[in-house]
């Protein structure tokens, strides 16, 4: 794992941006994955500048999201498809339907799970994934206590990630989902490349577990440590208990 310190967002932006641009210049038609949060946000206005100067083409690009809540309306303006939508695709010239994410609308959760597991399966999973992480150590929406080798499953948010994302939620925490649909760790380990963003104190304590502890259920995001290509970009302040 190679992990960075850098001055502040837009640093951290610029550096991962010429990461993924690297991807995508040597395999236009790459699989992208995306994450939600507000961590990754000045990346995707990044990569948005640098479409619309001309320098780099999504036209050919498939995305694949990490996560989706389930039980949000398929119009709610914080449904990771929208976000997603919102954020990068509707900004680029990646095309329209380019962007998938699992279902979460489906009637039957295993079978929205397993759809898209195999989904990713058939593009042959993410050549560079984008990766947030959470005050608790998730990547995704995988919390802490489960399994290292999962798949893409159905998860139950915990009390502090609802607490942590209740800000977009009106601060009412009653109104963030329960549940959600998430890549599995393994899902995520494998892609070629994982490019993880963190900023803030509040992810200190998950970095410190990330970059010094063992690996383990209880910090989810720590099985990164067993991927060959994994690049940690981090600001003064996520870095503050390294
Ligand atoms: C959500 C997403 C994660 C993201 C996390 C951190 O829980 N499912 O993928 O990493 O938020 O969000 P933020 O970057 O806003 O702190």
């Amino acid at each position: 794992m190679e992990v960075v310190v850098l001055p502040d967002a837009q640093a951290i932006a610029e550096r991962a941006a010429d990461a993924i641009e690297a991807v995508l210049v040597a395999k236009p038609n790459a699989v992208l994955g995306t994450a939600t949060g507000s961590s990754p946000l000045p990346l995707y206005d990044e990569l948005v500048r640098r479409n619309q100067a001309g320098k780099l083409s999504f036209k050919d690009v498939t995305g694949y999201m990490l996560d989706e809540y389930v039980g949000l309306p398929v119009d709610h303006y914080e449904r990771y498809a929208n976000f997603m939508e919102r954020n990068l695709r509707s900004r680029t010239d990646m095309a329209p339907g380019a962007l998938h994410g699992p279902d979460a609308l489906n009637p039957d959760p295993q079978a929205a799970c397993d759809d898209y597991e195999r989904a990713l399966a058939e593009a042959g999973y993410a050549d560079v994934q984008i990766l947030g992480i959470g005050s608790d150590g998730h990547i995704g929406f995988n919390e802490p206590g489960g399994p290292l080798d999962s798949r893409t499953h159905l998860d139950k948010l915990t009390e502090q990630t609802r607490r942590d994302n209740s800000r977009f939620f009106d601060n009412d925490i009653n109104k963030v989902p329960t549940m959600c649909i998430t890549q599995g760790l393994a899902t995520i380990m494998e892609a070629r490349k994982l490019v993880l963003i963190a900023t803030g104190e509040n992810k200190a304590e998950a970095i410190k577990h990330l970059v010094e502890g063992e690996v383990s259920e209880q910090w989810p995001a720590t099985v990164m440590q067993r991927h060959p290509d994994a690049l940690v970009l981090l600001d003064a302040a996520a870095a503050s208990k390294l």
